[in-house]
């Protein structure tokens, strides 16, 4: 006879008396912190508790000794919740402290820690704290943690920003002393009347004062200048793609070389992948450049010419020349893109669901104009981030159609018989072009269109402190001597004038690096630049948000 098996007992399952218990516990709790809020230490009874949590009074000894166990238990909660969810998650940001502190007056002044009840509870045991070591030991420790805590980021960020002549220890103990003076003001209020929005905004103001341009801009504030932190900044980088990249025109090329039925122009721009595509009834498609089993480039090189389908040749994938599927065994479309012409200048950008897309670019004035030669595309790695030359250019572009040199510089290169400037900008009056005119396509984009021709800056951030600088140079087409002349002075003064642009940037964003800069305010900022820096300071931690700004 064989014995019956013994079913094992079923995998450990919590158990629900102790979960249970801890529930009765937790609500013992919040009962006993709503009656400190409402009666004070030593006026909270027993049976004040018991009736707020709607429980028997004999349940209370079953969890705590005493009325004294139970506001030790609730201070240790409330010791245990501001650990949690404040100074471990601020500590893990020590090394971004401008992150960090936003970050902190965020939650210390939010619901969550500082809802009335627990404000006026904390300030309770503050005024018991003395009489009674366990509440004093709960409430000290809490307090010294808090202020190494923000006696480090504010040491931290009096190094970033290089500002070595505040006083760290000063600047804490003033963030900590505007905290709790806002911390009162909760205390004596309702949930309904708090503008917790208001109080945010008084404790960075504070910031803003000792760090000025670190946590943004106050409302309808200009931007002075940006903080040099805002130059190498991951946190930065990423949310300037997110928010000002990934869904901007980007210029890919001209229409004009895109001639035959199946020519290509390719662009791997800051937010997408682009294929610019002219199929066989000559519209021209913007496609996203990757295949759709495998995010795999079906075009590799700048421009060129599909046959009659465009190939992947991984796993033989085959789509028409306005992206929907063809071959025998057809798949999905490619992704389409948004195509704007300004003139004869293509740009491409990922659709976005924006209510207001941005606008179309303008070309330069003149830019199409000007009968135009294939283009010399280049690319420069450059040690400076990209906002730099953005800047720069900005500040260029406000300075309207000065010729590129002029001056002394200029002057004296014609006195040494050498290329300038000046001549450049001579031949092409002689030849009845326009000097040379400049406009801004956001975030990144300068074209500009002269004597010489046509060319695209496209500025590509690819990590904190660092960019590539895209060259699109489209000489104008020679057909007279003239004409020679200015491309070759044209070529010439770009590649110089390059040069200098890069080196300008690096020994900026060297200066940026050092520990001695102080941002400082730019008198008569020109609007664009301003406008500028105030799209920047918006996605910085802390920074400041107009009414009707995307969250
Ligand atoms: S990745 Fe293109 S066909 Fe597979």
């Amino acid at each position: 006879m064989t014995r019956p098996r013994r079913r094992r007992p079923p995998a450990a399952a919590p158990s629900r008396p102790r979960a249970s218990r801890a529930r009765q516990r937790q609500r013992l709790i919040d009962a006993c912190i709503s009656a400190l809020h409402v009666h004070g230490p030593s006026k909270t009874t027993v049976e004040k508790v018991v009736a707020i949590a709607r429980m028997s009074p004999g349940i209370v000894r079953f969890y705590f000794d005493s009325k004294d166990a139970m506001l030790v238990a609730s201070l240790e909660f409330l010791a245990a919740e501001f650990e949690e969810r404040l100074l471990v998650p601020i500590a893990a940001l020590r090394s971004r402290p401008v992150e960090a502190l936003a970050t902190l007056v965020d939650l210390y002044l939010g619901v969550e820690l500082a809802s009335t009840r627990k404000v006026s509870v904390w300030y309770a045991f503050w005024g018991e704290a003395s009489a009674r070591q366990e509440y004093h030991d709960i409430c000290g420790s809490r307090d010294d943690k808090f202020e190494e805590l923000v006696r480090d980021l504010i040491a931290r960020l009096i190094e970033e920003t290089g500002a070595r002549h505040l006083d760290a220890d000063a600047i804490a103990l003033g963030l900590i002393g505007v905290l709790e003076m806002l911390w009162q003001g909760f205390a004596f209020q309702t949930e309904s009347t708090i503008d917790r929005g208001e109080a945010k905004r008084r404790a960075l103001a504070y910031l803003r004062s000792v760090f000025p341009g670190a946590f943004g801009l106050a409302p309808g504030a200009a931007p002075a200048a940006l903080p040099a932190g805002a130059y190498a900044s991951a946190p930065l980088l990423e949310a300037e793609r997110r928010a000002l990249f990934r869904h901007a025109w980007q210029f890919a090329g001209l229409g004009r070389e895109l001639g035959a039925a199946g020519a290509f122009l390719m662009l791997d721009g800051p937010g997408e992948r682009a294929l610019v595509v002219r199929d066989a009834a000559g519209a021209l498609n913007a496609l996203r450049n990757s295949c759709h089993q495998r995010p795999h480039a079906l075009a590799m090189s700048r421009s060129g010419t599909f046959g009659g389908l465009i190939c992947c040749p991984l796993h033989g994938l085959s789509y028409h020349l306005d992206g929907t599927p063809a071959g025998a065994t057809p798949g999905a479309a490619l992704a389409r893109l948004e195509l704007a012409l300004a003139g004869e200048l293509v740009f491409v950008r990922a659709p976005a669901d924006d209510a207001a897309p941005p606008p179309a670019p303008d070309a330069a004035p003149g830019a199409a104009a000007v009968p135009l030669a294939a283009p010399v595309v280049r690319e420069h790695e450059v040690a400076a981030d990209w906002k730099v030359l953005v800047e720069r250019w900005l500040e260029r572009a406000a300075g309207g159609a000065e010729p590129r040199g002029s001056g002394p510089e200029g002057a004296a290169a014609d006195a040494a018989g050498g290329w300038s400037a000046r001549r450049y900008a001579a031949l092409g009056a002689q030849a009845g072009a326009a000097p040379p005119r400049a406009s801004f396509v956001a975030p990144n984009q300068l074209i500009e269109a002269g004597a010489g021709g046509v060319v695209v800056l496209q500025v590509l951030p690819v990590a904190p402190g660092r960019a590539r600088l895209r060259e699109f140079v489209y000489g104008r087409e020679s057909r007279t001597r003239i004409d020679r002349a200015l491309a070759f002075l044209a070529a010439r003064l770009e590649a110089r004038r390059l040069a200098a642009e890069v080196g300008l940037a690096e020994s900026v964003q060297r200066g940026l690096e050092s520990p001695g800069y102080v941002a400082e305010a730019v008198a008569d900022a020109p609007p664009a630049l301003v406008a500028f820096r105030q799209s920047i300071a918006r996605l910085l931690p802390g920074g400041a948000r107009d009414p009707g700004d995307p969250p």
